[in-house]
């Protein structure tokens, strides 16, 4: 196809995505609490090259003119997140003014240059004073996230229509509570189970709160995905690849559709049973106006008799010999093809989205350029798969890049570079790469 944007149709949303740990840095400036993420990176060994948020694209004191530079790049939508201790420094109680303060300001200023904002309410910054107290993993936080869901709702509802519950809850559970190799870095199955649960009561107890409020907003969550392929055709192979399929793809998505946790699949999830209550099938259920798919890779899995719980393991895109970012993830851009194939298999699954899908490439900077031809490259593949998927009859209704700006990109540190726009963290200079050109000009009227 001659890529044009035509085809997607007039109403089809183009964005872009951030996160606030990402990219505001002002990490305890006006008032700001502690996050979970504030805490982690100061522990030892735990971020490539010892490095943090702190001041991260300092888009907390930059983002008029970053929004400046987003609305000059034709682009109209911007999902974001609200850091939950900007706004409650402990989590819940009292407010700090000057970090709802910021929220308006950027939402005013959104609109003003005619960008919709698209906000996730949790992407991974838990307050500490509520990691103190479990967490994830203290069944309460489901009514904590409730009331800092309502305050936002009520707060910038009058301007803001079109929600996020969580971003990738199958991620900070995992990384966060299972393998501990993201903040809070706790480990072990329990752990793991008890934030599962308690993240899928949360996905749906916020969307019912932000839809008893706003009726007429548009409310979804996201989901991490992969496409997962046995690396055989022998049964060993084949289940495992099942198991991991359940886990990467299912574990979330499921139960929101009122079909309950994968446990045929995964007979460990079967624990989840010791954290259940009375209505809470019926309550991790709940029909969202789109769901959100992201994908970056696909997998390919092996039987392994070492790994517990799953038998399976990954079979790394190295071990492959085949083309990888700097993530060391296979370049695959089919594997939105397939998600959003798969996604939309489900019967009741409302439309989709792709909420994040990007690239991080080892950018240089040449006479002031930034040529990313991979980039621009995985930018084209993506959207010509995702029309591939349109074309089959996938419900699709928009596409958010991952990511705007270069940014912290968690454990790794700053090292993986994700943006359309390059940025010099010393000196906070933006540069405009090829990729972001070319997004420009896919997206002008
Ligand atoms: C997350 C982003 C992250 C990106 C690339 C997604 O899992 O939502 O925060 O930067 O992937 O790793």
């Amino acid at each position: 196809m001659g890529l044009t944007k035509a085809p997607f149709g007039e109403e089809f949303v183009w964005g872009v995505s951030t996160a606030a740990y990402q990219i505001e840095g002002g990490y305890l400036q006006d008032g700001k609490g502690f996050s979970i993420w504030d805490d982690f990176v100061r522990k030892r060994g735990k971020i490539a090259n010892k490095e943090n948020g702190d001041v991260a694209c300092d888009f907390y004191h930059r983002y008029a003119d970053d929004l400046q530079l987003m609305a000059g790049m034709n682009i109209r939508h911007h999902r974001f997140s609200i850091a939950w201790s900007r706004i409650f420094p402990v989590g819940r109680g009292e407010v700090n003014q000057a970090g709802v303060d910021y929220y308006h300001r950027l939402i005013d200023h959104m609109l003003a240059l005619g960008i919709t904002p698209w906000i996730t309410l949790y992407h991974w910054d838990l307050p500490s004073s509520l990691e103190i107290k479990g967490g994830w993993t203290n069944r309460d936080i489901v009514d904590w996230f409730g009331e800092y869901v309502a305050f936002c709702v009520k707060h910038f509802g009058d301007r803001v229509k079109h929600w996020m519950v969580l971003n990738e809850p199958m991620v900070f559970t995992g990384a966060g509570y299972f393998l501990g190799i993201h903040a809070p870095g706790r480990r072990g199955l329990n752990s793991f189970l008890a934030a599962t649960h308690h993240a899928a009561l949360a996905q749906a107890h916020g969307a019912r709160i932000i839809k008893s409020l706003q009726p007429e907003g548009m409310v979804g969550t996201t989901f991490s995905t992969s496409h997962v392929e046995p690396f055989s055709n022998r049964e060993r192979d084949i289940v495992a690849a099942k198991k991991a399929d359940a886990l990467l793809n299912r574990l979330y998505i499921e139960p929101l559709l009122g079909m309950g946790y994968p446990t045929d699949e995964i007979r460990a999830l079967r624990k989840l049973e010791q954290f259940m209550k009375a209505g809470d099938e019926q309550n991790l259920k709940f029909d969202m106006d789109f769901v959100g798919v992201q994908n970056y890779t696909r997998e390919i899995i092996k039987h392994s008799y070492f790994v517990p719980y799953l038998r399976a393991k990954l079979v790394t895109a190295q071990e492959r010999q085949v083309p990888t970012t700097t993530m060391n993830w296979e370049v695959y851009p089919e594997s939105i093809y397939h998600v959003l194939k798969k996604f939309s298999a489900y019967p009741t699954m409302p439309p989709l989205m792709i909420t994040e899908s990007g690239a991080s490439f080892p950018d240089v900077l040449e006479n002031g350029k930034i040529n990313d031809a991979a980039r621009v490259q995985y930018l084209q593949d993506a959207i010509a798969q995702m029309y591939r998927a349109k074309q089959d009859g996938v419900d699709i209704r928009g596409y958010f890049f991952w990511t705007f700006l270069d940014n912290f990109e968690w454990a790794e540190g700053y090292h993986p570079r994700f943006g359309l726009v390059h940025v010099d963290f010393e000196t906070q200079q933006r540069i405009i790469k090829a990729s972001g050109n070319w997004y420009a000009d896919f997206l002008r009227d």
